[in-house]
């Protein structure tokens, strides 16, 4: 049944033990990554945001007051974003390091090139923090620097997406080749809308929190606005990008492929979900107060967004173990097996047996040549099925296969019978049979 898994070019790797308990690695991974990819989803929204400001600026400048002041966040998130995002990958190489390297090989370059595409990121943001007056009589120059910028930083995501979408499916693996095939399978552009979408909601929360605060002198720093005002329009960009999120959720949860769906992912989905109810809710009462300080209500919406990624991001986590447990096991076998044969090899080695031990293997391939090889190829149907069919079958039977082939019995309709091999003798048979199965 799962035939189809075992030709996918998975390297058979050493067992070796975990350097912690597997339910702490998980835990670490999910945490470490959702801290990551907050300071990400800033660096990135502040970097759009600051980009959106200036544009407004070209039209009544007191808003390039609010670019710059938007701008000096960047470069403490960017720092906390790299620094955080050491610990997922880390993790994240430990628990499924063959899926995690088998996908990152697949993307290629692309893969490499997140590393040069973040530094010019990087450089432009800095090239545009500190030209805002060199580049005052030319704007238009200016607001490109860190358009540039903020194109890199929504390319980037989408390659990571892309690798970590495509260690979920080995099935996949042999199809494909780069960062277009891998972005064809179904759901990269689901999950990339809705983790831009989420970013944009997480800096719109993060700027009426930002202008907010006490201590922030903000009537020195920004003319033409009033502190409620900005906080208003970041709450109502939240919002926004909040409800997008009951659009971009069920499309990306409807592109998922089945084979990970249980009932714990709509559980956590379904916790999370209703989290995020009652944030809209909230916050859409702030927005739309007629009052100018409405009741402040920002700290149980941010405790329920919590939840919503925290749920979410539980949730996912789950998916991918249902996904690949399958194959995990498959991986398990087959590496079980390797380790048995290794220690054959070994033991027989030290008896001085390993030459001999070659040559019954080597046996069992020409018997096989010069017996069934004429019906049976792997691939395809000759005259007989092929043996990528009929080998699994008999998976751990060797005793049964040995039967068969002595004596075989009619089972295909579509197929002449087989014709049995009564003259080969008992040790012939056994070479032929260990042969097949090792053609697993
Ligand atoms: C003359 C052609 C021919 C040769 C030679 C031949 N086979 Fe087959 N084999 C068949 C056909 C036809 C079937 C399908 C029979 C059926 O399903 O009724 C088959 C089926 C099988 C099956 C599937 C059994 C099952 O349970 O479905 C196995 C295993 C097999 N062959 C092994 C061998 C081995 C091993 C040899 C060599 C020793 C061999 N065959 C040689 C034609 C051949």
């Amino acid at each position: 049944m799962f035939y189809h898994l075992l030709q996918i070019p998975v390297p058979k790797d050493i067992p070796l033990a975990l350097p912690l308990p597997y339910w702490l690695l998980v835990a670490i991974l999910v945490f470490s990554f959702l801290l990551h990819i907050l300071f990400v989803n800033l660096m990135i929204g502040g970097t759009l945001f600051t980009l959106w400001a200036q544009m407004l600026g070209r039209k009544n400048k007191h808003y390039n007051q609010v670019a710059k002041e938007i701008e000096n966040t960047i470069t403490v998130n960017k720092s906390l974003a790299v620094v955080l995002g050491v610990a997922p990958l880390l993790s994240i190489n430990v628990l499924y390091t063959v899926y995690f390297y088998t996908s990152s090989i697949l993307l290629g370059y692309m893969w490499i090139s997140i590393i040069p595409l973040v530094i010019v990121a990087f450089l432009l943001g800095y090239l545009h923090k500190y030209t805002w007056d060199k580049m005052a009589n030319n704007q238009i120059l200016h607001i490109s620097i860190i358009a540039g910028a903020a194109l890199i930083f929504l390319f980037i995501p989408f390659i990571f997406l892309a690798n970590i979408n495509l260690l979920q499916f080995p099935e996949k693996w042999g199809e494909v080749q780069g960062l277009f095939s891998a972005v064809s399978l179904n759901n990269v552009f689901p999950r990339y809308l809705h983790f831009i979408t989420a970013t944009i909601a997480l800096t719109g929360l993060f700027f009426y929190w930002f202008f907010g605060r006490k201590k922030y002198p903000f009537e020195n720093k920004i003319q033409g606005f009033g502190r409620e005002d900005i906080q208003r329009k970041a709450l109502n960009i939240a919002l926004a990008a909040t409800a997008a999120q009951f659009v971009f959720g069920p499309l990306l949860f409807l592109t998922l492929p089945a084979k990970g769906i249980e009932w714990n992912l709509f559980l956590y989905i379904g916790l999370g979900v209703t989290a995020a109810v009652f944030a809209i809710v909230w916050m859409w009462r702030m927005v739309n107060s007629p009052v100018k300080r409405p009741v402040n209500r920002f700290v149980p919406v941010v405790m329920a967004l919590t939840l919503t990624v925290i749920f979410m991001g539980t949730g996912r986590q789950f998916y991918r173990s249902n996904a690949l447990a399958t194959h995990q096991q498959l991986v398990k076998q087959k590496t079980e097996q390797y380790l048995q044969l290794a220690e054959e090899a070994r033991r027989l080695q030290a008896e001085g047996k390993l030459e001999e031990a070659a040559q019954t293997a080597s046996m069992g391939q020409q018997l096989f040549d010069q017996n069934c090889a004429a019906c049976h190829q792997q691939d395809s149907r000759l005259i007989g099925p092929p043996i990528k069919e009929i080998v699994p079958m008999y998976e751990g039977k060797k005793e049964e296969l040995i039967a068969w082939i002595k004596q075989p019995g009619r089972k295909r309709e579509s197929y002449p019978p087989m014709p049995g091999f009564p003259q080969l003798s008992e040790e012939k048979l056994d070479r032929i049979a260990q042969y097949m199965l090792g053609l697993m």
